[in-house]
């Protein structure tokens, strides 16, 4: 079976436990008496992930809010955002009484089709918001031409991307307006909860500060003008991240590298093995996505195989020791939030049918992949699809070709 340090989540040494007990002793248990500790886990961020500024705040969510609201989403502005995430990519737009927009994803992974997004662009469209679902990279190139051909903001929602480069380099590359992480306890870099917001905009920075964190922090970090008035209150709200998380995530930081690379070779090897599966195709990604952070791994059931017999087929999967099972996400389309369904202010806009979202979604399964590689858990794995493989070989008749 796999082992103990696998899935999404990491299992954390003593010394990262007696880190913990040490703030608590110390009483850096908020932002004030954990300064440092909060400077310089945004400077080891900053460097990991490429960034010129990171802001640690209280969740993804709250990165997201606050680089979308820094942004000047407000009433009226539009924003498209993909059909296929996990709700919290869009949900702070309506917060902030902006109107949502949502774009198919492209027919092979769950990612926005640039095509879709342009689609979906009117004269009160700002920005873009894009997901890198499952840690795979979006195609920001053509994302970026399409914002530069419009004057629209980029913000990239990286919740499961630490890590991860688009053709050769750090997400953003000072061409996204902000980036955001979530540090929430599954993710590749955990801090229990919290999130991270990265951006090469100084001015950006400063007004996220302001939104989220107040005086002691903002008399020392806010210098402009405009800003420096409103150093006392900030502007009211409170997205500080809670630091007794920061030993947890540091740890994560240190071996994000070293993670990222045994879930590749994971990947590879079960990508190799699902080459030929008739019931299962392995998660596709594309050239310039040139490193993915692998934060799940997500074959697709075949959409020719008869529903009863993909399931047989991973329960015995599942039965053999492989850790897979369906998941068949709630695309953002489909909440009921995004419908209306709650007092009838929030309602998404979905321009398209969105049949590639919904497709994927209905034939997605989750195979946890472990952080430590381990290549006789790789043979274990491989050779088991191999085998369930044959044994459901003389099914396959029930099969279109
Ligand atoms: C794609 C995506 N975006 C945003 C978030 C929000 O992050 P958080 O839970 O830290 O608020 C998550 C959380 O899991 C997520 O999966």
């Amino acid at each position: 079976m796999i082992d103990k340090d696998s899935g999404t989540s990491s299992s954390f040494p003593p010394e990262v436990a007696a880190e913990v007990a040490e703030m608590v002793l110390a009483g850096a248990t908020s932002y004030e008496g954990a300064e440092e500790q909060v400077r310089q886990f945004e400077e080891a961020a900053a460097a990991a992930f490429g960034a010129r500024h990171c802001l640690a705040v209280s969740s993804g969510t709250a990165a997201l809010y606050l680089a979308l609201s820094a942004l000047g989403v407000s009433t009226g502005v539009e924003v498209i955002s993909p059909a296929y995430s996990f709700f919290r990519t869009a949900s702070p737009v309506m917060h902030l009484g902006g109107s949502l927009v949502l774009a198919d994803s492209l027919r092979d992974n769950e990612n926005v089709d640039p095509a879709a997004v342009e689609a979906c662009i009117t004269p009160r469209t700002e920005g873009i918001v894009v997901v890198h679902w499952a840690g795979h990279v979006c195609d920001m190139e053509a994302i970026w031409r399409i914002a530069e051909r419009h004057s629209l903001w980029v913000v990239e929602d990286a919740a499961h991307a630490h890590g991860a480069h688009h053709r050769g380099k750090p997400l953003g590359e000072g061409r996204s307006d902000a980036v955001c992480y979530s540090l929430q306890a599954k993710k590749l870099v955990a801090a229990g909860q919290g999130g991270l917001l990265c951006t090469a905009s100084p001015d950006l920075w400063e007004t996220a500060l302001l939104l989220g964190y107040f005086r002691p922090r903002l008399a020392q970090d806010v210098a402009g003008a405009v800003r420096r008035p409103f150093v006392h209150s900030g502007l009211g709200l409170n997205f500080q991240i809670a630091p007794l998380g920061l030993p947890l995530a540091r740890y994560c930081l240190q071996r994000l590298e070293q993670v990222i690379a045994a879930r590749a070779d994971y990947a590879l090897a079960l990508d190799r093995a699902l080459a030929t599966s008739r019931f299962l195709a392995p998660p596709h990604s594309y050239p310039y996505a040139t490193r993915q952070s692998h934060y799940m791994y997500r074959p697709q059931v075949r959409p020719e195989v008869d529903e009863e017999l993909a399931d047989a087929y991973l329960a015995a999967l599942a039965e053999a020791g492989v850790p897979i099972a369906r998941k068949r996400d709630v695309i953002m389309a489909d909440e009921p939030m995004y419908r209306g369904q709650w007092d009838g202010r929030w309602r998404a806009d979905v321009p398209g049918p969105v049949l590639n979202a919904r497709r994927l979604s209905a034939h997605s399964t989750d195979l946890r992949l472990a952080n430590v590689w381990d290549a006789a858990l790789a043979a274990r794995l491989t050779g088991a699809i191999g085998d369930i493989e044959e044994s459901f070989a003389r099914l396959a008749a029930r099969v279109s070709p």
